[in-house]
């Protein structure tokens, strides 16, 4: 089986210390970097804005895979993009008009993601397939780092591989919470190809990062 790409989420970093810690887990091993972005209104938690993504970008050059968990989210694409962000995904419940939003990433340049939550079925992909770079499957709802893996989302992710299969398009099947080197293994086999993990990639401190990342890849 190949190894899934990591995106580690600095949702669990030390905000006082990001920089140093974006820097740590590039030297680590992470593939890309995984910025969560709440606005306290889409979900129920605040984090971090465009000044602080822009701040990082000089920190590293992997990809920066930002997921906007914020409502409104088209006003602010630009901002974003403009702060460095490679890859923009947003939540079809963010607004009425998923497939202009899609567009409008696209037309910016930036790389262009869908995220389902546990609850939102695979039928809302249907029309949307030529727009999108990446598809995210929330295995916890989205708000905070180092909840519980949702068992049932292991059906989701075996049914978009099998659309992604079937499209023939190059789209990136990601999964997003509660990832751990067990729960990885069967996001892999059920299709997934980058993990984005959280807890997982910081818990023991900077001496840790890289064998966790391995572990991840099941390297370990
Ligand atoms: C949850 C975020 C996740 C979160 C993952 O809303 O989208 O990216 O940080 O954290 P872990 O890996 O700890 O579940
Ligand atoms: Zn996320």
């Amino acid at each position: 089986m190949t190894a899934p790409l990591i995106s580690p989420s600095i949702l669990s970093a030390d905000f006082a210390r990001l920089g140093e810690e974006v820097r740590a887990i590039d030297e680590a091993g992470a593939d890309w970097i995984h910025i969560d972005v709440m606005d306290g209104h889409f979900v129920p938690n605040i984090t971090i804005g465009p000044a602080v993504i822009k701040a990082l970008r000089s920190h590293t050059r992997k990809p920066f895979d930002v997921h906007l968990m914020i409502a409104p989210v088209d006003q602010y694409l630009e901002d974003f993009a403009e702060a460095g962000a490679d890859i923009l995904t947003v939540h079809p419940e963010a607004g009425p008009h998923v497939h202009r939003t899609l567009q409008a990433i696209r037309a910016l340049d930036v790389k262009a993601g869908v995220v389902l939550n546990p609850g939102t079925p695979v039928s809302v992909l249907g029309n949307i397939m030529d727009l999108v770079d990446l598809i995210l499957v929330m295995s916890v709802n989205p708000g905070f780092g180092g909840q519980s893996f949702i068992p049932s989302q292991l059906d989701k992710i075996a049914a978009i591989r099998a659309m992604i299969d079937e499209s023939g398009r190059d789209i990136r099947l990601e999964v997003d919470g509660g990832v751990n080197p067990d729960t990885a293994r069967q996001c892999v086999a059920a299709g997934a190809d980058v993990l984005v993990a959280g807890s997982a990639t910081f818990k023991g401190g900077p001496g840790q990062y890289a064998a966790n990342i391995a572990a991840l890849k099941g390297k370990a």
